[in-house]
């Protein structure tokens, strides 16, 4: 067994797992990784649009509203303030869970805060895309989870939360139906919405509470706390690439913000950054490949989304992105994921600067050896080290951890 304590130690009592691109880093497995040696893992901010993978023994599981690290059996898992919640899809995450042997409900407590995310959120989100194509030509591409529907609903302060759910919301719903028939022809099954709150309540009903107290609580007590960030820097609404954005802050102070924690109570952000990049959905992508390295990134990385089985958009890393990333966050580690992924390039562009005449690229040698599953840094290519440490020193930040294939050993942990 390795010793990783050095590691461990250096992220401190808090730390948050944040996307620095895209979305689709690797974030899961970077959670499921660490959460072994947290006491109360936490998801902040966003809702069932994530789609978070890890491999355990070769089996793959998908998590979407629990974090990724509850198949720890003794965690505590807290789903915080900022979430939009669709109670179907958790119920079925929990249902899976129990059928592998994980009861997740006794340990599980839902911010009486988190909106409630409903069918018509999903219906709505899809309309609304259509007509932005219409009008528009394209979309923003989202994953049609009611994301941007149920926080429109939240920030016009019309959102129904988790704390409801033990009262009657029939005649609630009946308004609804009426406002969105009128005002976007979108129709709504009360009936089914009510249903899939009765199931909800029965099942979950006992998970909801003050998940502020909670925290605060786990702190003072002396708990170490892991927050799992969801989508990435650059999908966040305010200093992402607005407006091909989601709805939500997807940085580490939005997922603080989303806990209730102080910005002060952060000890650590792991950003996780391919060692390329991917994007799902439209909007610019400066660093994009042209079609051919796409399609080998494409199918060398298995870069399909997690949620909606898209094909994702493949390119470059962007040393722009990333050092912003790393000063948004306040970046303490970097996990850079997928650098097996590389392994057959013969040469590997960085864009460097963004100029009048697009991004201006550095190339770096490939290793054109495998690196898949090493978990020793000095066993890997001399190239591959030249390329991280390069990455290092442009970003001013240490890269500790370092993915070399799906599974949950195939990483490189440094200290
Ligand atoms: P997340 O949303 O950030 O959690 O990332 P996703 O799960 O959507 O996408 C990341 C994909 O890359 C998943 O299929 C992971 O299993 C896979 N992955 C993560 N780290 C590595 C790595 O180091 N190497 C390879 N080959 N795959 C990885
Ligand atoms: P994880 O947590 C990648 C993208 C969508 C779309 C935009 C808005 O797995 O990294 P939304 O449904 O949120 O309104 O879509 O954001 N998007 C993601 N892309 N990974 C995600 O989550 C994403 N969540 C949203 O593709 O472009
Ligand atoms: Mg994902």
């Amino acid at each position: 067994m390795r010793d990783t304590s050095a590691f461990i130690n250096s992220l401190g009592q808090v730390c948050a797992i944040i996307g620095a691109q895209w979305g689709d880093e690797g974030k899961g497995k970077a959670t499921d990784i660490v959460a072994q040696h947290f006491d109360v893992i936490a998801r902040a901010c966003g809702g069932a649009n994530a789609g978070h993978t890890i491999v355990v023994a070769g089996h793959k599981h998908v998590f979407h509203l629990l974090p990724s690290g509850c198949l720890h059996g003794d965690k505590k898992v807290i789903l915080g303030s900022g979430m939009v919640v669709h109670l179907p899809t958790l119920l079925e995450e929990i249902a899976l869970l129990r059928s592998l042997d994980v009861d997740i409900v006794p340990r599980l407590t839902i911010s009486h805060e988190a909106h409630i995310v409903f069918g018509f959120h999903r219906t709505l989100d899809a309309a609304l895309e259509e007509r932005r194509s219409k009008q528009k030509g394209k979309g923003i591409g989202t994953t049609k989870r009611g994301i941007g529907p149920a926080y429109m609903d939240k920030t016009a302060r019309c959102g129904i939360r988790m704390g409801e759910l033990h009262t009657d919301l029939r005649n609630e719903l009946i308004q609804r139906k009426t406002l969105l028939e009128e005002t976007y022809g979108v129709a709504m099954d009360v009936e089914e919405e009510l249903s899939d709150l009765a199931d909800a309540r029965e099942q979950i009903g006992g998970c909801i509470g003050d998940t502020v107290e909670d925290i605060h609580s786990a702190l003072h007590s002396g708990k170490t706390i892991l927050v799992e960030g969801a989508q990435g820097t650059l999908l966040d609404i305010d200093h992402g690439t607005y407006p091909y954005v989601t709805s939500s802050s997807t940085t580490a102070s939005g997922a603080l913000q989303g806990l209730g924690l102080p910005p002060r109570a952060l000890t650590s952000c792991i950003g996780v950054a391919k060692a390329y990049c991917t994007r799902v959905g439209e909007g610019e992508f400066p660093t994009e490949a042209e079609d051919s390295a796409a399609k080998r990134l494409r199918e060398r990385g298995g870069e399909f989304g997690a949620t909606t089985g898209r094909p994702r958009r493949c390119g470059w890393l962007s040393l722009p992105d990333l050092r912003r990333a790393a000063y948004l966050n306040g970046i303490t580690h970097w996990n850079l994921t997928k650098l097996d992924v590389l392994d057959e390039e013969d040469v590997i562009p960085v864009g460097i600067t963004r100029g009048e005449q697009g991004m201006r690229y550095q190339e770096f040698p490939g290793w054109k050896t495998s690196t898949a599953g090493i978990t020793g840094y000095d066993s890997l290519p001399a190239n591959a080290r030249a390329y991280i440490e390069w990455i290092e020193e442009q970003t001013q930040s240490p890269v500790a951890l370092i993915g070399t294939g799906q599974g949950r050993e195939e990483i490189i942990v440094r200290s």
